[in-house]
This record gives C-alpha cells, structure tokens and sequence, in this order.
C-alpha cells in the first residue's frame, strides 16, 4: 500500500509536470483521474500515508481564520524602476552597471539575462527535502504571509522537485492569471451575479484576480481561481531561523551557480515553467533589442507584463555591485506605457454607424493610456453597458492594449456619484429622430431612417468613397460632414453632381481643394465592378462577397436581377447574404442610386451574364501556400485575381493548382495526394505573363 501510494504520488506529479509546465499532456485526463481517485481512495483508508507532496493535496483543505506571519529567511528585495521608459531606459542601466563595474570602453559588453516583467504577485516558495513546505507573499519583504494552502492549488508550482535539485532550497517568481483563465473566471462571476449570489464580483484585471486568489482564507475557493507560476530567482538558507543580514543575503548560496542564467536552466530542470522568451544579451544594444521585441510580442502574450526586467548574468559581478535600499545595483525593470488608467466619464453619446447601428460611447476626460491619448471608449451596445453599468460621471479603468480601441474594462463602484443615472439606449435615432428598433436575436438597436437619416448618409458616402471601395481620395470626413449637412448631398449620385460653385461655396474650402476634390471625382469614376459592389455598402456584403459576386455574375444587372436561388449558387453566398441582397436591391430608391451614378459616368468593365469573364484565367481557382521567394502572399493573389482566377484558402478537388513557396506544409501534401498541379513562383509568373 505504501509504495503504491508512493508510485501515485510519483506519477501523478509527473503529469501534472507535463500538463500545466509543459503544455504536453502524457496521458488522457481520465486516466489521470483514475490514477487520482485510486490514490484519494487509498488516503482516505490510510490517513497515515497522505504526505505534504500528495496531488491531493492541490485541491484545497479546510478554510482557515487568518494567515500566518512568516519571516523570509532571505528578503525578498524590490526591483529599481528605469524612469526613462524609452529605448534609453536600458541604455542608462548599462552605463551604470560598467561604471559600478570599472569596466572601460575597451571592456567587452556585459552579459545580461533579459526577462519579462510579470504583472502578478511574487512569492516565495520554500522546500526542505524536495517537499513544498511554504510560500508566502512579499509582503514588506521582511515578512509575508503564508499562503501555502492556496499555492498548493496551482498546478504549475511543484509539490516535490526532481532528485537532482538540492534538496533545501527557495525559489521564487511569480504567481499569474492568465488572460484567457482570467476571462472565463470573470464570465462565471457574471453569472453567479446573475443567479443571485450578492457576495461575489468580477474581477478588474488579472492582477487583482490572483491577488485575491492568493489571498482566499478558503483554499476551495482558491482552487477555483485559475492560477499560473513562473520562476525567477532561486536562494538557499541555512537551516536554523536566524534571519540573514541584507549583506549575508545578496551573498548566501548563490555562488553555488557561475551565472543567472545557469539558476534559470536549473529551476526548469527541477520542474517549473520558466519564461521561454527569457534571453541572454549582450550590452545596451543587447538589452533595446529584447525591450523593443517585446513590446512587439506584449499583447500576444497569453498573460499580462507590464514590461522587461534585466539582470546582470554573472553571480560574481552581481555580488560586487550589491543593493542599495533593498534594491539590488544589478537588476532593473524597465517599463511599457501602462496599458490600463483610471479616468472619467464626461457624457455618453450614441453614434449611428452606416448600417444605421447605434453605439453607445463614453466620453472621456482626456487619458494617456497604452501610448496615446484617448478621449472616447466603445460601449459597443445596449447589452454590453448594461452589464458594465457604465454611468456619466463615473470613475472607470480605460484599457487600450495596442492597435486594439479602447475600451472600458469596469467601473470603480465605490466612486460613482450618488444621483449618477443608468444609462438607457435611446429609442428614437439621436440623429434623424427615426425609431431605432432591436430585432430578435440581434445585440444592436438600429436607426429605420435608412439613407434618410443624415448620419447613415455620411458614413455611406465615406464607405463609397473609401480606398477599398471607388477611392475618392480628397473625400474625407469633415468634407462630407460639411456637404451632408448643407444639404448638398443626400445620395452617393449626388456626390457627382456636386459642380465648382457648390465647392467654392463651403466655408474653409479653397479654390485649389474644390478643384483637387472635383479631380478626384472624375478619377473615382472608371472602376470595377468588385469595388462600386463593395462600395454600396449592402449590409454582409465585403470586399471578397463582391469579388465572388462580380465572377459569378459578371455584370451590375445580373446581380441586381438575381433571385435568392440564383444568388445562392454563388460559393461562399448563404441565405443571410443572399438576403441582404435582395432586400437591398427590392428598394426602388438603391435600384435608383445605382441607375444615377451610372447616369453621372460611374462605370466599370462589364462582362458578358454567363460569368465567364474576358479574363485568361476566369474560371479557375488556385490556393497559395509558404513563402514565395519575391512576392508576396498578397501580391501574387492579386496578380492572379487580376487575370480573372480565384484564390481560395484549402486545397479540393476544384482546386487548379497550387502555389508552393518554401515552408509549404499540409496543402503541397493534400494537392500532391489529388494530383493537383503545384507551381513555383517562376511558375506563377511564366503563366501569368501572356496576361500581362
Ligand atoms: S526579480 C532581485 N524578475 O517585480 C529582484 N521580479 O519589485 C527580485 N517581477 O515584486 C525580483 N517579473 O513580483 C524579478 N522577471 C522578474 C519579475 C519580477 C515580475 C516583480 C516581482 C517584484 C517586482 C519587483
């Protein structure tokens, strides 16, 4: 009994190694539960066996009244902040290190070890013959708390290490949520919030999720929190409870390793995940590679940094340069821009959008997040406010992480004003005062107006006008703003209508923008009919539906004529955008927009109805895969669509031939398994030529 217990304990911890540090799951979750039960079972028979080290032990005893206080044999120091939080940053930092260093000019560049700054809670975890004894949080860095009956639960973090570790040691690092785990927790807080329960919240960002995760008196409920664990440092302690002297601490032990990096190489050896973007670099120049790169990789991450940290790789040169102020001279994070600040709320306004949807979005005090300036966060619909109980004057955290817009993440409850109202979604359009309806299974109020209200009119010229779309290329939004609100332009036709004397008479407009403008116009004028399909702006109808649409059809009338069965045998068209479609072209007044811009000179190379286009390719369809050695994927699939071929994502029995650059994967061995044709890039130019 024992030493089958010992076996289930030994593989279980195994798998649970493969599974949460290496993302490479050994076995089928059943058969680990199978595994777990049989060692629960044999436990719950013979209490004498269950050992601190038991996987069972991960899901979480009874609650406790308080934590613990517990002394750190090492302290846990904190980490210089680089206040240049350019390029410069890490620049600086070098020049500080080789001066404490002595090092000249002629010096080789220092070696750093290059990490990310995990935004999360440090802890410190401690093993006496290989077991988890404790871990604590940071606390003041003297003295933390113990939260050993939570940290259990993570199952990234160790039970046992490995035999080859020393067997009294401390390692720390820290404790996270990643976003995807964070945004399932907070998903299941919503609805426990829906079904009642008062006492629970969402949480405002990962951070603060594990934190108080960490922090749970309940390790049941600590077990529900999803959590993650890297390392970073490693420390030994002697083994009676004196606490060492800042001095004894920057020195104990760790000459038992020559570098950073070798402790780093270790710590996974025994069993914990350790960042995989950790790098050794040389010098400054070294160390704005790594910072710049990873500002790139940020908000790819599965989990939040809130920027890099670098270490001096060598352990002597480490223990030469020393601490001032519990912060180590050797180390420095070096911070992004934050990506999430606090601001106000001024107003909330309701904006119609070209399909007549209507978006809530608050007004800001001006708030520099993520690196720019925000003044407007979406609340994207009714729904989505509601549940954010976004209300004017409220305190509220604005998140933008990269190209992503802004939004609002929650809204500090404690501060909201107390006569502050529920926000409604209006029922009649802000703009043309139509009723604004929400259909049936839909998230968006529309305005009904259609191209009767102002706002719809705007956005549809702007669609029209767009570079994807005719490209009118001094059409911009002020510009129609102007015009639509003149009453100069109601319609797309109306746009070409406009003459010199309509222009000159703007305010702001000078003689040589009315001319550009007009310029652009007749330029806009010769197009294909992919682009003026597009640019009508058909509700589901993208640039690719259009293309496919134009190929099909071949000319304007065909489409405008099409049944629903006819538009339907077109690939890629379904019922809802054959629907669209029809209902578009069953108005009078769009069936009238498209005879006007033809009457004004729109045109486009028609083709004759049975879709066959006077193209060479027409007709055909190709799939391109791997890297071309000069073109680019998106080059060589508009060189073919320009000689009237199709380019699809997947290899079928349809398919022409591909193209294959290198790195060509699973489609060269679905096309060579169909005996479909597979062309080279000197291939593709050779047969694209007589088209040229
Ligand atoms: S090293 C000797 N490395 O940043 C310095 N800290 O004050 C000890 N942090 O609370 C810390 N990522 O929680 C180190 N790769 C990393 C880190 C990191 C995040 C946190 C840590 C600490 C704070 C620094």
């Amino acid at each position: 009994m024992h030493d089958r217990a010992a076996q289930l304990r030994q593989l279980l911890n195994q798998h649970a190694h493969q599974y949460y540090v290496l993302d490479e799951p050994s076995i089928p979750d059943a058969e680990y539960d199978r595994l777990f039960q049989e060692l629960q079972a044999i436990e719950a028979a013979h209490p004498e066996l269950l050992s601190p080290d038991s996987p069972t032990q991960r899901v979480g005893g009874s609650p406790i009244d308080a934590f613990a206080s517990v002394r750190h044999r090492v302290p846990m120091l904190s980490i210089h902040t680089e206040t240049d939080i350019s390029d410069q940053g890490a620049v600086a930092f070098d020049q500080r290190v080789r001066k404490q260093l002595q090092l000249t000019d002629s010096d080789a560049p220092v070696a750093y070890v290059a990490e990310l700054k995990f935004d999360g809670l440090a802890i410190s975890l401690r093993y006496v013959d290989h077991v988890l004894v404790q871990a604590a949080t940071r606390g003041d860095g003297e003295t933390g708390e113990d939260v050993t009956h939570n940290i259990r639960t993570i199952g990234q973090i160790p039970l046992r290490l490995s035999p080859q570790a020393p067997a009294t040691l401390e390692v720390r690092g820290e404790v996270y949520m990643r976003r995807d785990d964070f945004e399932a927790l907070n998903e299941r807080q919503r609805q426990r919030i829906a079904a009642g329960a008062k006492s629970e919240k969402t949480f405002v960002n990962p951070r603060n999720a594990a934190a108080g995760a960490v922090r749970q008196l309940d390790p049941q409920i600590a077990a529900q929190r999803p959590l993650s664990f890297f390392a970073y440092a490693l420390h030994f302690h002697p083994e009676d409870n004196r606490s060492l002297t800042p001095l004894e601490a920057t020195l104990w032990g760790l000459h038992a390793y020559a570098t950073h990096a070798e402790v780093l190489q270790n710590l996974k050896a025994w069993g914990f995940a350790v960042a995989e973007q950790t790098q050794v670099v040389q010098g400054a120049k070294g160390l704005v590679q790594f910072h710049e790169a990873i500002a790139q990789l940020r908000d790819q991450l599965p989990y939040d940094i809130d920027g890099v940290v670098y270490k001096v790789n060598r352990i002597d040169q480490q223990t030469q340069m020393g601490m001032v102020s519990r912060e180590p001279r050797w180390a420095v994070a070096h911070k992004f821009p934050a990506q999430e600040e606090l601001t106000t709320v001024l107003g909330i306004d309701v904006q119609v959008g070209r399909t007549g949807k209507l978006t809530p979005v608050a007004k800001l005090a001006p708030v520099f997040v993520g690196g720019v300036t925000v003044t407007n966060a979406t609340l994207h619909n009714e729904d989505e406010a509601r549940r954010k109980d976004v209300r004017v004057g409220d305190t509220v955290v604005v998140r933008r992480a990269g190209d992503v817009i802004p939004e609002v993440v929650s809204v500090v409850v404690e501060k909201r004003l107390q006569d502050a109202a529920r926000f409604t979604m209006p029922r009649l359009c802000p703009v043309c005062g139509s009723q604004a309806v929400r259909e049936d299974g839909e998230a968006d109020y529309r305005c009904t107006g259609g191209l009767f209200c102002s706002a719809q009119q705007k956005q549809a010229i702007l669609h029209f006008a767009q570079r994807r779309a005719v490209e009118i290329e001094d059409l911009g939004e002020k510009l129609v703003d102007q015009l639509v609100d003149a009453g100069l332009v109601k319609t797309l036709a109306d746009v070409y209508k406009l003459g010199f004397s309509h222009l000159a008479a703007l305010e702001r407009m000078a003689e040589k923008s009315a001319n550009n403008l007009l310029a652009s116009l007749e330029a806009s004028k010769t197009t294909t009919l992919p682009r003026f399909l597009f640019g009508l702006g058909i509700r589901h109808v993208g640039e690719a539906t259009a293309k496919d649409l134009a190929r099909h059809f071949g000319g304007m009338d065909a489409i405008m004529d099409a049944s629903l069965d006819q538009l339907l045998q077109v690939r890629d068209v379904g019922p809802v955008v054959a629907q669209s479609l029809r209902t578009f072209f069953d108005q009078a007044h769009n069936r009238e927009v498209v005879a006007q811009l033809r009457a004004c000179g729109v045109r486009w190379p028609e083709a004759d109805p049975q879709g066959r286009l006077d193209l060479p390719l027409a007709g055909h369809t190709y799939v391109i895969t791997g890297t071309l050695p000069t073109l680019s994927r998106e080059q060589a699939q508009a060189m073919l669509e320009e000689a009237g071929a199709k380019v699809a994502g997947s290899v079928s029995k349809k398919t022409t031939a591909l193209i294959a650059g290198e790195a060509a994967g699973s489609k060269l061995e679905k096309a060579l398994g169909l005996s479909i044709p597979v062309l080279d890039e000197a291939a593709l130019l050779a047969l694209l030529k007589p088209a040229a």
